[in-house]
């Protein structure tokens, strides 16, 4: 199938490599003339595991392009998928001014491509417009009318929301859980679920359901999975005033299997380009129907103040002192291990709070510094080694769960730094561990470590 991307971000460009990778033709379009010129230069503009490698291959072969051409990558495609970013705006709504500029365009290169492609158009070769973007319900039908006022030659319209998660994308798009795909008629369902058929083989469902249940489900899940965190993080504060300990908490109550044991670890709270924002979207659908969503409101709530706690902890132990002219290591930047995306990141409010405190910052990430110099440029020193951001520092905190920060050298780390104190933002340590080596060590949900040789 010829198949056309529209944005190049890490949806529609790992969606649109895997789709070439089935043997489909596929052609990813972005505005960013700078991304399009990068990957045709065989380098992509985000980290992904596996991806790099991917896009070479397919590009090689010839299934795999990329332009800001709209018009040829419109009218040459049989399925568009709509893969743009849908912000919060300033009221906390998924902003879809780039999806229904884009649908604009697709709807002016409808009409303006040569050959029949008008109402008498056979079903099967309609062109389909799906919107992938994570999009409130009854947008796909204001893309619809957008698209329509600006042709009217025929296409079929299908929604189909996006799973798949930053650090695992291509193997969660390679064998997804479900795909789901909503549409209004039968040929759209069916050309869709060719299309999907090599990602199923695992026997996983393809879902075929009316447009505004598809563009539910999305929310709907990601709500479920944001509540979860922020569930765990709500105990875990009640667990460090009653002098529990979260874990063992976890292990106790997870073992129940109606409950499980995924996604329910204690921390900094949720980040990244989809919960927050994702969550604020569902409480604005509420709010426009006059159905406060309560709950969500207390998700979002508690996510908030989860950093809060956290930078209060840091604040609390330099309290004689204060924080101007200390000097903090910061490991990990990115929202989640496994990707280079900081939107949202906790690390970056906590490491906002520390310069407007006149502290002094140097963060180590595996593969963030160049989307963390965007947003703080050179506010912080970026180090090429975890080790190296030690050096003199009064205090670590770790805002990401990298692997490679799991088991350091805890004599080496604390000869570098001047005082033994790390905030754990993400409970990676022992805490037997760090007494043992005569930390102080704050983390969540569990009872800090004062070390006795150790003041503020
Ligand atoms: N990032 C994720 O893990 C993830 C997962 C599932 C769903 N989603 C959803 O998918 C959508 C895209 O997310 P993303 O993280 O890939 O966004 P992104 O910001 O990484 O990429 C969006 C791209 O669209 C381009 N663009 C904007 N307007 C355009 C236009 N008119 N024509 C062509 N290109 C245009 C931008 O230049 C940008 O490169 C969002 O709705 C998001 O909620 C994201």
């Amino acid at each position: 199938m010829r198949i056309t991307m529209v944005g190049t971000g890490y949806v529609g460009l790992v969606t649109g490599t895997c789709f070439a990778n089935t043997g489909n033709e596929v052609t990813c379009l972005d505005i960013d003339q700078a991304k399009i010129d990068k990957l045709n230069q065989g380098i992509s503009p985000i980290y992904e595991p596996g991806l790099d490698e991917l896009i070479r291959r397919n590009t090689k072969a010839g299934r795999l392009k990329f332009t800001t051409d709209k018009v040829a990558a419109y009218q040459s495609a049989e399925i568009i998928f709509i893969c743009v970013g849908t912000p919060s705006d300033e009221r906390g709504r998924a902003d879809l001014k780039y999806v229904l500029a884009a649908a604009g365009d697709v709807g002016e290169a409808i009409e303006n491509a040569p050959g029949n492609t008008g109402g008498d158009v056979s079903e099967k070769r309609r062109k389909i417009i799906v919107v992938k973007s994570t999009v409130p319900v009854g947008t796909n039908a204001k893309v619809k009318a957008a698209i329509a006022a600006k042709t009217s030659k025929a296409f079929t319209m299908a929604s189909n929301p996006e799973f798949l998660k930053e650090g695992a994308a291509i193997n969660d798009f390679n064998k997804p859980d479900r795909v789901v795909v909503g549409c209004d008629d039968k040929g759209t369902g069916d050309r869709m679920r060719d299309l999907y058929e090599p990602f199923v083989r695992n026997g996983h469902p393809i879902f075929i359901m009316d447009i505004p249940s598809a563009e539910m489900v999305k929310y709907a899940a990601n709500a479920m999975l944001a509540t979860k965190i922020s569930f765990i993080n709500e105990i875990a504060n009640l667990c460090e005033h009653y002098h529990a300990d979260v874990d063992e908490v976890w292990r106790g109550m997870t073992s129940d299997k109606r409950i499980g044991n995924q996604f329910l670890y204690p921390g900094l709270g949720y980040g990244g380009s989809c919960f927050p924002k994702d969550v604020l979207a569902c409480i604005s659908m509420g709010d426009e129907v006059g159905h406060p969503t309560q709950l969500l409101e207390s998700v979002h709530q508690v996510n908030q103040e989860q950093r809060k706690a956290f930078i209060t902890k840091i604040d609390k132990h330099f309290n004689g002192a204060g924080l101007s002219g200390k000097k903090f290591a910061v490991w990990g930047i990115a929202f989640k291990p496994g990707t280079d995306d900081i939107r949202e990141a906790p690390s970056i409010t906590i490491m906002k709070h520390l310069l407007e405190q006149g502290a002094e910052v140097v963060a180590y990430d595996p593969v963030a510094h160049e989307t963390c110099h965007l947003v703080l440029g050179d506010q912080i020193t970026y180090a090429d080694d975890p080790m190296h951001a030690l050096d003199g520092a009064d205090a670590l905190i770790v805002c990401t769960d990298w692997d490679e920060f799991k088991h350091p050298d805890f004599e080496e780390v604390a000869n570098r730094m001047k005082d033994r104190v790390i905030f754990d933002g993400r409970n990676v340590y022992r805490r037997h561990v760090l007494r043992e080596h005569g930390f102080n060590y704050y983390c969540v949900g569990r009872e800090p470590v004062v070390s006795e040789s150790q003041t503020a």
